[in-house]
């Protein structure tokens, strides 16, 4: 390098030689480089500063904008905390040695929908003219390419993990499918769409957050909204009431729901939309178990100091609950449901999710009459993965495996 560098500025006498600064990452999370080229001499020097977040700067090449070049640069990955002090945080600098284009990404996420060279977190040293055909613009459509594939193949994964495999006969069209309950004669209405949806949340100056989810149409908004969310009480039963006060409520992720246990016996229990009355998977001991407060009686005289259990909410997916009493009757058949951030306007709203349980458990039912069917299998939730990294224990909150990456 040295004897490069020499000849360089030996021919040169009269070029000094020049540095360049570059920011990685954009001063409020953005997932750019800026500038987002440069053009530089030999012996010019680029140094990387590195925003909050954690990034990268790999050295690729045209034809692979997301991947590593064999023998190329690469800097360490630099988590950044938010609250960090501009001139604290750290740099990398990379020496120009010829006049070649050098093509540069952020591998952060790699491989995975989060991945930030798909979204377009590109560089490029002495990229040819915009009209040639290995421009800079040509590098980041490949490269937002690659982040359009890795985000639909992971949605058809979910597709089929969030699936009804082996639950009875349905028909509709393939990703919505209608129905036939696992037991009793009814039909379960096809669930609303759901895409696919990647988020960066920096939710306080030290966590950052990557979350994979299902986002529904009208589902409130599918990012934390404070570090300890907001407080929702909703009270199970009570003299004479047979139901949750309120019965569906929409939540964002982190806030939290507390369940007041009033007059007689009950419980709340996950279980999915078209098997309201049987706890989630059931029936699947390979899938996880939905939450289960566990009974709570209440006297009839008590009037205070009622137990409470208390659920956080870790994403915008529908979910679904019932109270699992059965004695004297099926509390769940007489429809004392629950559902947080059920989609309001589609046909698998509360209202039908109630409607389902009644049919179901309720008194009229082949289940209350004793002459149902063998329960078969049970449904499966559509999901969504959140991590969270920085300040404090890595909390993972899980509900499906869809592939998400610290950042
Ligand atoms: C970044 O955040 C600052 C203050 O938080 C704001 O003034 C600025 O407009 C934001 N810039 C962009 C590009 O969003
Ligand atoms: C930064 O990202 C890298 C690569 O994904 C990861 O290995 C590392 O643990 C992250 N660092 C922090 C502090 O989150
Ligand atoms: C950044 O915030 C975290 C907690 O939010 C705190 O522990 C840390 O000391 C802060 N760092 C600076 C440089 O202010
Ligand atoms: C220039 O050469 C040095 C020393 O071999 C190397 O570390 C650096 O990555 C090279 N720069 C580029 C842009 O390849
Ligand atoms: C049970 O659950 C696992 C994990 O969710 C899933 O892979 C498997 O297909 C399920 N089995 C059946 C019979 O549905
Ligand atoms: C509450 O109900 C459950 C389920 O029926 C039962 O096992 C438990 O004994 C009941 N608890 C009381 C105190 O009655
Ligand atoms: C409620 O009534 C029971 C007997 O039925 C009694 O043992 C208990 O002390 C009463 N509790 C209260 C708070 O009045
Ligand atoms: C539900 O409402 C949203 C927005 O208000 C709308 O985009 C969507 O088409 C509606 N869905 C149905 C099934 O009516
Ligand atoms: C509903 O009916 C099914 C089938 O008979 C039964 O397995 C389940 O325990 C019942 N659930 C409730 C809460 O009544
Ligand atoms: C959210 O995650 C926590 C911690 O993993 C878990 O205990 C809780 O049951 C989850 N909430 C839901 C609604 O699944």
């Amino acid at each position: 390098m040295f004897a490069y560098l020499s000849l360089g500025l030996a021919l040169m006498p009269f070029v000094v030689s020049k540095t360049f600064d570059v920011q990685v990452g954009g001063p409020n999370g953005t997932l750019e480089f800026s500038p987002p080229a440069l053009s530089a001499a030999v012996g010019d020097q680029v140094i990387f500063h590195f925003n909050p977040k954690n990034h990268s700067v790999f050295q690729s090449s045209f034809d692979s904008p997301c991947g590593p070049k064999e023998g190329g640069f690469q800097s360490p990955f630099m988590f950044v905390a938010a609250n960090s002090s501009v001139d604290s945080r750290p740099t990398f600098t990379v020496t120009v040695n010829d006049t070649n284009p050098v093509w540069i990404y952020c591998a952060q996420a790699a491989n995975t929908p989060a991945s930030h060279c798909g979204q377009g977190m590109v560089f490029a040293i002495n990229c040819p003219s915009d009209d040639s055909p290995n421009s800079l613009g040509n590098f980041k459509k490949e490269a937002l390419a690659i982040g359009a594939s890795l985000s639909s193949s992971a949605a058809a994964a979910s597709a089929t993990a969030g699936g009804y495999g082996g639950y009875g006969g349905y028909g509709g069209s393939e990703g919505s499918p209608t129905l036939t309950a696992a037991y009793g004669d009814v039909t379960i209405p096809p669930a609303p769409s759901a895409t696919l949806v990647t988020a960066e949340i920096t939710l306080d100056s030290s966590s950052i957050w990557t979350t994979v989810y299902t986002s529904f149409v009208n589902s409130p908004a599918a990012t934390p909204v404070a570090a300890d969310g907001a407080v929702h009480t909703v009270v199970v039963g009570g003299t004479g009431k047979l139901f949750f006060d309120p019965d569906h409520i929409i939540a964002n992720p982190r806030d939290q729901v507390v369940f007041q246990f009033q007059q007689k016996n009950h419980s709340v229990i996950q279980s999915s939309f078209a098997d309201p009355c049987r706890p989630l998977n059931s029936l699947n001991a390979t899938a996880p178990p939905g939450f289960n407060s566990g009974f709570h009686a209440v006297d009839a005289n008590q009037t205070d100091g009622f137990p409470t259990w208390t659920l956080t909410v870790n994403d915008t997916t529908p979910l679904w609950a019932y109270c699992g009493q059965t004695a004297p009757s099926s509390h769940c058949g007489a429809g004392m449901v629950f559902s947080i951030n059920a989609v309001d306007n589609s046909t698998r709203n509360f209202a039908a999710f109630q409607s389902v349980a009644e049919s179901l458990n309720g008194t009229g039912s082949a289940s209350a009459s004793g002459s149902g069917p063998a329960p078969s299998q049970t449904g499966n939730t559509g999901g969504a993965l959140s991590l969270r990294v920085g300040g404090g224990a890595s909390v993972v909150m899980a509900l499906i495996a869809v592939a998400a990456s610290l950042l």
